[in-house]
């Protein structure tokens, strides 16, 4: 299984985005455009960025009734995304939908991966804002598992879950995994975190780096640095 660093470009647009990747000459990293970049910058900068050469993973989060993901997920396949994300708990009818929209005439389609639950949600929340009983971990297992079920092909989850999920769902359901800091670095507002070399030793498929790499004096080096930990 094709194992990769991908770049968080967390920019506000797309000049921004393209001057940060202009720096990149010998290599085209895959690359997460969010929310704040699409909304900004319009589906026009996925096109963009395809046509540069770089993989795209579209970190936008669907979750909305079946039929009106499954169509919003057409837009997305057409874009020419390599991987779009969607929140597990829109439901396995949902999911498969989401599937469905993807899948282009001869079969193919991108990745798709659920957010199971987000990282700023914790057990206190869940408890008495959501209602959900259960202990968090559980909760993120089972999601996960739904996705799994329904056909998705992996999650996004800390480098941390990355061993659990692989027990639950397979080797070959995808991890991808941000929360990745060199064991010499800032850490910003991310609290429990790993090494890319480590990230690699729990499995996980694809780490998510952005400011370590973004705001780094040299991204070119930082980028670098980050696949040879993590491919080794
Ligand atoms: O700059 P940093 O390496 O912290 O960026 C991590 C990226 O992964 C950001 O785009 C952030 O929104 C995203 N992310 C995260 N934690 C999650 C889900 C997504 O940090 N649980």
């Amino acid at each position: 299984m094709a194992k990769d660093v991908i770049i968080a470009c967390d920019f506000a647009g797309a000049e921004e985005t393209f001057a940060f990747l202009d720096r990149f000459t010998e290599e085209k990293p895959f690359v997460k455009i969010g929310m704040e970049l699409y909304y900004a910058a319009g589906p026009q900068i996925v096109r963009d960025l395809k046509a540069r050469g770089h993989k795209v993973f579209l970190d936008l989060k669907l979750h909305d009734i079946p039929n009106t993901v499954k169509k919003a997920m057409r837009v997305l396949r057409d874009l020419g995304a390599d991987i779009v994300n969607l929140h597990a708990a829109g439901t396995a009818a949902m999911m498969e939908a989401a599937l469905e929209g993807l899948t282009r005439a001869d079969g193919t389609r991108p990745l798709l991966i659920a957010v199971t639950q987000l990282t700023s949600t914790d057990e206190e929340h869940m408890r008495e804002e959501l209602l959900i009983d259960r202990p968090l971990d559980e909760v993120v297992l089972h999601y996960a598992e739904n996705a799994r079920r329904a056909g998705l092909d992996g999650v996004v989850c800390s480098p941390l879950e990355a061993g659990k999920v692989h027990a639950r769902c397979g080797e070959g359901f995808l991890t991808v995994t941000p929360g990745v800091r060199f064991s010499d670095g800032d850490k910003g507002d991310q609290k429990r975190v790993t090494t890319p070399a480590r990230a690699r030793q729990l499995g996980s498929d694809y780490i998510v780096v952005g400011r370590p790499i973004t705001q780094s004096d040299d991204p070119v080096a930082a980028y670098r640095r980050c696949v040879k930990e993590f491919l080794g």
